[in-house]
């Protein structure tokens, strides 16, 4: 199995265009060993030809400029995209959709609930619809079932519900229910190989961590180093936990949670411009680094 780090930034990329935090300044001044992100999405493929793109976010374009295997040149009009699959309806992971819409019709792979926010709230689906076909519906069951798609027949997906939180707009904003936000359990059916990846991830419950535990490769929510870092940082007033987002430090948090996963290869994506895990110099990167903990980059490739 082949995955490329598309991006991986949270929500508003680093540095964020509007934002002058401490972070963000100092990058655009040169004043930080750090990399530019884009924000999160990943492609998958069995066989480094037909891709399956995994959130599509509003940096897709230059996402998709940035690796050439996405524009396979086989036709006049071409693309290596051969499906997308949604993990939740946040307007980082699914704007891309409406820079896609001149290869329309796309099948897109999303659950009952995601669908029906972008059926409404941001009704992509009904918007897509006057571009050749738009966005072709797959529904993703919560029945644990696993799932295949056709350009990635080596490829065996299985959807697993997580604590998160809907996106702002949504009416199920704050009371969040099974189906709002997934993560995808991907295992290679030739290899065994598998992948744990959710960008969006709240609360590891017995679930998520039975998983978590099978899985080879990890790829997991890193928006927030600490829960408050929103309000420390001057930037906003939500909690990691308000937004579904577990942090890395504190009792419980996600490098408690890593304790003990030995085997498995852990990678931090979906991180915030806040997080001084962005920062290659901070005490926070290095104790990463002391743990096995990786942290995503732009255009990071992982061979499974
Ligand atoms: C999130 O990850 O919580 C969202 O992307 C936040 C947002 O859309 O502002
Ligand atoms: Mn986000
Ligand atoms: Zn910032």
């Amino acid at each position: 199995m082949h995955i490329r780090v598309l991006g991986s930034a949270a929500g508003g990329g680093f540095p964020q265009w509007n934002c002058n935090c401490r972070q963000c300044a100092a990058m655009r001044n040169g004043n930080l060993r750090a990399q530019r992100r884009t924000q999160s999405s990943i492609a998958l493929s069995d066989d480094g030809v037909e891709w399956v793109l995994c959130n599509a976010s509003p940096d897709i374009r230059a996402q998709l400029e940035s690796f050439p295997a996405m524009q396979p040149a086989r036709r006049l009009r071409d693309t290596a995209i051969a499906g997308v699959v949604l993990l939740d309806s946040q307007i980082d992971h699914c704007t891309g959709l409406l820079s896609l819409r001149e290869g329309c019709p796309h099948s897109v792979w999303c659950t009952e609930r995601v669908h029906e926010d972008l059926s409404r709230g941001f009704p992509l689906f009904t918007m897509l619809k006057h571009w050749n076909g738009g966005l072709q519906w797959q529904p993703i069951e919560l029945d644990r079932e696993p799932f295949s798609i056709a350009a990635c027949p080596h490829l065996q997906f299985r959807a697993i519900p997580l604590v998160s939180n809907a996106p702002p707009y949504s009416p199920n904003r704050g009371n969040p229910q099974p189906g709002d936000t997934i993560g995808l359990f991907i295992e290679d059916l030739r290899s065994g190989a598998s992948v744990f990846y959710a960008p969006g991830l709240g609360q590891v419950d017995a679930e998520v961590l039975s998983w978590m535990l099978r899985a080879d490769c990890l790829l997991l929510d890193g928006t927030l180093w600490r829960d408050d870092e929103m309000r420390v940082c001057e930037v906003g007033q939500h909690l990691g936990s308000e937004m579904g987002h577990l942090p890395q430090s504190g009792p419980g948090g996600m490098l408690d949670v890593l304790e003990g996963f030995n085997r498995q290869r852990k990678v931090l994506i979906h991180i915030n411009n806040t997080n001084p895990i962005l920062d290659e110099d901070s005490a926070e990167r290095a104790l990463l680094e002391r743990r096995g903990i990786e942290v995503a980059y732009d255009g990071m490739s992982i061979e499974l």
